[in-house]
């Protein structure tokens, strides 16, 4: 039991896929996804990888979800892989299952999550460790409480922090505290981890919540096609050198320009320059008009 945080509870929407190891409940726009093993800390086994690449698969085409959060039930984040269902016993499969089993896992946790078509937002109410954190690092924006407990525990049980854990402390944490936190195998606690660049806002538990609501509404204001190209760019450009970063963002934003369906750009240029209802800096022009 982790302190001080409260026990979460979603249900599950029958019209969607998953509802045994990963459930989700759509509430004004707002997807919840929680991992749903709670009395196993939410470790992540083959059935929470089936499940939740389905689930964020059929939310990707769901108008119902603008905006896609993930969390765990009851009192913890995820407590990392499983380290029976996804370490020991697929060691013994045929190495091919094993590899696919390995994909599917990096296809939900990173690699479709990078380049998700929506908004997404990981809710850390608890114990996060080991490959949770790859889930932190796919997701846009990571919000958690301060009572969370944050740790690269594989080399306490003797293993590397593979997976693309490294690559995911090395993303978003400064070097040193990543260092450190890779091979000491210490926990941090949530506002830590707020210090050290790996979540976006750590907050009291009892505010979570409410401040990952309050994320998700100013999102949902935004022409989602241009935030998608946003995040898109965001990843790209950070392996890119400066010259190359300049022209493809250049291109990007043409290729914007013809592709948003709703034209937004003209829209914010006019309500601004002329109709003069709304202030860029301060705000998103009105989607509706
Ligand atoms: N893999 C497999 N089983 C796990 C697990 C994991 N990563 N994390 C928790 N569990 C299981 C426990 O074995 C236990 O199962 P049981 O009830 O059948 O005995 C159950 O979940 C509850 O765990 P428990 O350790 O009793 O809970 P706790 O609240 O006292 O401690 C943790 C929580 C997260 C600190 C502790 O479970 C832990 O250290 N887990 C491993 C974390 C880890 O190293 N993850 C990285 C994997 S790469």
């Amino acid at each position: 039991m982790k302190d001080g945080n409260p026990a979460q509870q979603f249900t599950h929407d029958p019209t969607l896929p998953g509802g045994k190891d990963v459930i989700c409940e759509i509430r004004d726009g707002i997807a919840f996804v929680s991992l749903n093993r709670p009395e196993k800390r939410n470790c992540i086994s083959p059935g929470i990888v089936n499940d939740a690449n389905a689930i964020l698969d059929a939310l990707e085409k769901d108008d119902r979800a603008k905006v896609v959060v993930i969390t765990g039930s009851g009192d913890s984040f995820s407590a990392g892989q499983d380290l029976k269902e996804y370490f020991r016993e697929p060691a013994k499969w045929h190495p091919v299952d094993r590899e696919r089993l390995h994909y599917n896992n990096s296809r939900w946790q990173w690699r479709k999550l990078l380049y998700y078509g929506k908004p997404t937002i990981a809710m850390v109410n608890g114990w996060c460790f080991g490959g949770a954190f790859q889930v932190l690092v796919g997701c846009d924006i990571a919000v958690t409480a301060d009572e969370s407990s944050f740790g690269m525990s594989e080399i306490n049980w003797g293993i590397i922090p593979a997976g693309i854990v490294t690559k995911s402390a090395t993303y978003t944490m400064t070097p040193r505290k990543a260092m450190y936190y890779i091979i000491s195998g210490d926990t941090f606690s949530g506002k830590e981890a707020e210090q050290y660049g790996l979540v976006t806002f750590s907050v009291p538990a009892d505010q979570l919540m409410e401040k990952v609501k309050s994320i998700a509404a100013n999102l949902m204001k935004k022409n989602p096609h241009v935030l998608r190209s946003c995040k898109v760019a965001y990843h790209y450009v950070r392996d890119m050198s400066w010259d190359m970063a300049g022209e493809y963002l250049s291109a990007k934003s043409d290729q914007n320009k013809f592709t948003d369906p709703e034209a937004g750009a003209a829209k914010g240029m006019t309500q601004f320059l002329d109709e003069k209802s709304y202030r860029p800096g301060l705000g998103a022009y009105d989607r509706t008009k």
